[in-house]
């Protein structure tokens, strides 16, 4: 099984409220149609997610108004899933979405009855309530409990840089992208430095690596080096 990420910085226009990136989703999709093997699709909120939240204070605790930021970000996520949903079924075939928000605590369970019917999943990053609290739970932490769950042989997450850097490329010039991580190493990552919002996301990743999944870090903008895995010349960071 391959688990896939398209990161919100790829697939919207992060800044833009509500501004989906049709032909970039379009030429990932293009590509993943080529992996045969079996494909969960999971996909971040870029400006679909993140500037509600943030006006709305969420994550935080429930009260009126943040219920009503709740509701927003979770119709708002939808409408791009949706539009994800239809370039899947168009490129790919069947496909379901899976949100989050209805089932976070078997949602792995639920995958599974649409996978063996050869009907792919499109999970994405979500909006949830758990006791007093709205939460978020972003599309990394999807990923890693399916890592979880499945055991796939490869996890990839299409992001807006070619992989993980020694530091922020867009503003040290001797950043360096690292091609391998260890899953059990510390490197020398400046974690404040580190850009795409990635820095939060090596913990999740290492995570999955450690039992068992390589992971990998491909530049969303050029999807073709998806078929670059495993080869010497590969563009990106693989975690192993
Ligand atoms: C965020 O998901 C979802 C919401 C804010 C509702 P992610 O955190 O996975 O999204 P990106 O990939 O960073 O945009």
């Amino acid at each position: 099984m391959h688990i896939i990420k398209l990161g919100g910085s790829v697939i919207t226009a992060k800044g833009r409220y509500r501004t989906f990136m049709q032909k970039a989703t379009s030429r990932i999709i293009e590509e993943i149609a080529q992996i045969k093997d079996q494909i969960i699709i999971v996909h971040g909120g870029g400006s679909f997610g993140h500037i509600l939240a943030h006006r709305y204070g969420i994550p935080g605790k429930l009260d009126s108004k943040k219920l009503a930021g709740f509701s927003r970000i979770h119709m708002d996520m939808l409408d791009l899933n949706s539009r994800v949903c239809s370039i899947i079924d168009d490129k790919i075939g069947p496909c379901i979405s899976m949100p989050a928000a209805v089932m976070m605590s078997d949602f792995e369970e639920k995958a599974s009855e649409f996978t063996y019917r050869n009907v792919l999943p499109v999970f994405f990053g979500d909006v949830y309530i758990d006791g007093e609290r709205i939460g978020i739970i972003s599309g990394d932490r999807i990923m890693s409990r399916l890592a979880a769950e499945f055991k796939p042989e490869r996890a990839i997450f299409f992001t807006d840089v070619d992989g993980i850097y020694t530091s922020n490329p867009r503003t040290d010039r001797n950043a360096k992208l690292l091609k391998e991580l260890e899953g059990d190493v510390r490197t020398s990552i400046n974690r404040e430095d580190v850009t795409g919002g990635m820095a939060g996301k090596i913990d999740e990743m290492r995570k999955m690596a450690r039992s068992g999944t390589e992971v990998f870090i491909i530049n969303g903008r050029k999807p073709e080096r998806i078929h670059q895995i495993g080869k010497p010349f590969f563009k990106g960071t693989v975690i192993r």
